[in-house]
């Protein structure tokens, strides 16, 4: 098995100069600044996970969404795929390659009812920083850019959230904005593998809580109830 032709360092920077080419501007919410924090929160994280490979974490984490379902008509495995064609392009060691290409497999929310468990060390750190990366501030930023994406409403009270149990049914959904909070990202903080993950997810989670509590206050003008009907 002839071994890499790269150092991990050269690998890594080849890698992030063909995904941020290939993403940036992108205006979804899976742009390059998306990718570049879950980068930098992976490389965090996994410092403090002995088990994890930082080659195979920084690799995973900067090609996590290179070809993702949502904007490849459902097709699972064109990430995957895409991954391993870059890597053996580089002339990466096929372990190397599957490794990486196990953690783009796995790693992606497939419903409320749908465990995600991650097969690797590396890829629990990749998993939580990709999470960390839908709550707080940016998440909520995030889903707004991706419902505008797709013409969703902002919200609507008539349509329920539902939990999905199947892959099938959650990638069909076409719910308001506001529904994929209760059917994914309050669910999130709970489903972080690392210590160090749910450490930081803590403040990010009460963001959302806060952020929605005043969204459903202004909508349905409960704030209008502070004026004075003049004497
Ligand atoms: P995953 O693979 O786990 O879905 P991604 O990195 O692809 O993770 O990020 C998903 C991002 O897209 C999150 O920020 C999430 O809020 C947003 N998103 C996905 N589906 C929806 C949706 N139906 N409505 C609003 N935002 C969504
Ligand atoms: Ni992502």
């Amino acid at each position: 098995m002839p071994s890499s032709a790269l150092s991990s360092e050269q690998l890594i920077a080849q890698t992030a100069d063909f995904v941020r080419a290939k993403f940036l501007g992108e205006g979804s919410g899976h742009d390059w600044e998306h990718i570049r924090r879950v980068w930098l929160t992976s490389r965090a994280l996994a410092a403090t996970v002995p088990a994890a490979d930082q080659m195979v974490t920084e690799l995973a984490a900067l090609l996590h969404d290179v070809a993702d379902w949502k904007f490849h008509a459902g097709d699972e495995e064109a990430g995957p795929r895409a991954a391993r064609a870059w890597l053996h392009g580089l002339h990466a060691e096929e372990s190397v390659i599957q490794r990486v290409e196990t953690i783009i497999r796995e790693i992606s929310f497939k419903g409320l009812g749908v465990p995600t468990p991650m097969s690797t060390p590396e890829g629990e750190v990749v998993q939580d920083a990709d999470r960390l990366d839908a709550i707080g501030a940016i998440g909520v930023a995030r889903a707004f850019a991706y419902g505008g994406h797709k013409g969703r409403p902002l919200h609507d009270s008539s349509v329920a959230p539902v939990v999905h149990d199947s892959f099938e049914s959650y990638k069909k959904n076409t719910a308001p904005t506001i529904n994929h909070f209760y059917e994914k990202l309050l669910h999130l903080r709970e489903r972080l593998h690392t210590p160090a993950a749910r450490q930081l997810a803590q403040e990010r989670h009460q963001f959302l809580e806060t952020f929605l509590a005043q969204f459903l206050r202004e909508w349905e003008g409960e704030d209008l109830a502070q004026l004075q009907a003049p004497a």
